[in-house]
């Protein structure tokens, strides 16, 4: 596997420049759960700066400023940062880089990515990044979803298009998709950018979207690499693979909705 991190990055970048609402309103009452726990293990308080790489529609900086913190988010779309700063207009959003924070060292008090470092063509730098905006004893946390085993979401659409699709298709390749979902390769990751102290605790997290074609939607819709895997297959394949994500979600129907668990990995480290 050769990695193409410029193409991935142009490919990603296309991506989430056409989704926010789409991503908003699938992903919104899942990725939110995160919050909290990053919140937490980077210890914010009142007074904090705080800064918010991948900060999509703005979440977690709107909780940090709730916190009391002073808040930038940084979001390589701008399409998704002009959408942050309509759901919180009164935050600081801006354009940049996870790879190349466009902020000067050791402003920040604490910063925090959720669920960005898998979209990320080389995120060994957005880590390096991440440790160069803090101070002196500052914390960095990240999200990262648990394996496809666990995340039941990833798991049924990954299956169906195994054994009924083309799962090989021909996208940019970018790092694998689950790399982070290993929490010694989350250790490995802080350690190698200069954090101490690394810690990897799991989180439950449920995702309810409505029955029947609410996950299929969601994932062709509103992501961006599972969405290029779903939209790359034959249409009878991928009608196919639309029913069989119908069977599986079965037993975890709920009324009108299917509750999914999706716990997620949240890492965290100190800058010395
Ligand atoms: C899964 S969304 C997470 C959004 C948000 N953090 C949340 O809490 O839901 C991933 C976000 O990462 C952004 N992103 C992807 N690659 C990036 C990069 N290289 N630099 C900055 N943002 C990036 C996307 O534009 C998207 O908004």
């Amino acid at each position: 596997m050769i990695l193409e991190p410029e193409k991935f990055r142009r490919f990603e970048h296309a991506g989430w420049q056409q989704i926010p609402t789409g991503y908003h309103e699938a992903f919104g009452s899942l990725t939110r759960q995160a919050i909290d726990p990053l919140l937490d293990a980077v210890r914010l308080k009142k007074g904090m700066s705080f800064l918010d790489i991948a900060s999509g529609p703005g979440y977690v900086g709107a909780a940090a400023a709730k916190r009391g913190a002073t808040v930038l988010g940084i979001d390589f779309s701008v399409a998704m940062v002009d959408y942050a700063r309509q759901l919180h207009g009164n935050l600081d959003f801006r354009e940049g880089d996870a790879e190349k924070l466009p902020v000067a060292n050791g402003l920040f008090d604490a910063a925090a990515m959720n669920f960005g470092i898998l979209h990320l063509g080389q995120p060994e730098l957005a880590l390096v990044e991440a440790h160069r905006v803090l101070r002196a004893g500052g914390r960095f946390a990240f999200s990262v979803w648990c394996k496809p085993e666990e995340t039941i979401a990833f798991g049924i659409v990954l299956r169906a298009v195994e054994l009924h699709g083309e799962p090989r298709v021909e996208l940019p390749e970018g790092p694998p998709f689950f790399r982070y979902s290993d929490p010694e390769e989350c250790t490995r990751g802080l350690m190698v950018a200069g954090f101490e102290s690394p810690k990897v605790t799991k989180i439950v997290q449920t995702w309810r979207l409505p029955a029947g074609d609410g996950l299929f939607n969601a994932m062709n819709d509103s992501t961006v690499r599972t969405a290029g895997l779903l939209r790359a297959q034959k249409p009878t394949v991928l009608k196919k693979i639309r029913e069989v994500i119908h069977l599986a979600l079965a037993p975890y129907i709920k009324g009108d909705a299917v509750e999914l668990p999706m716990p997620a990995w949240i890492a965290s480290g100190i800058k010395p």
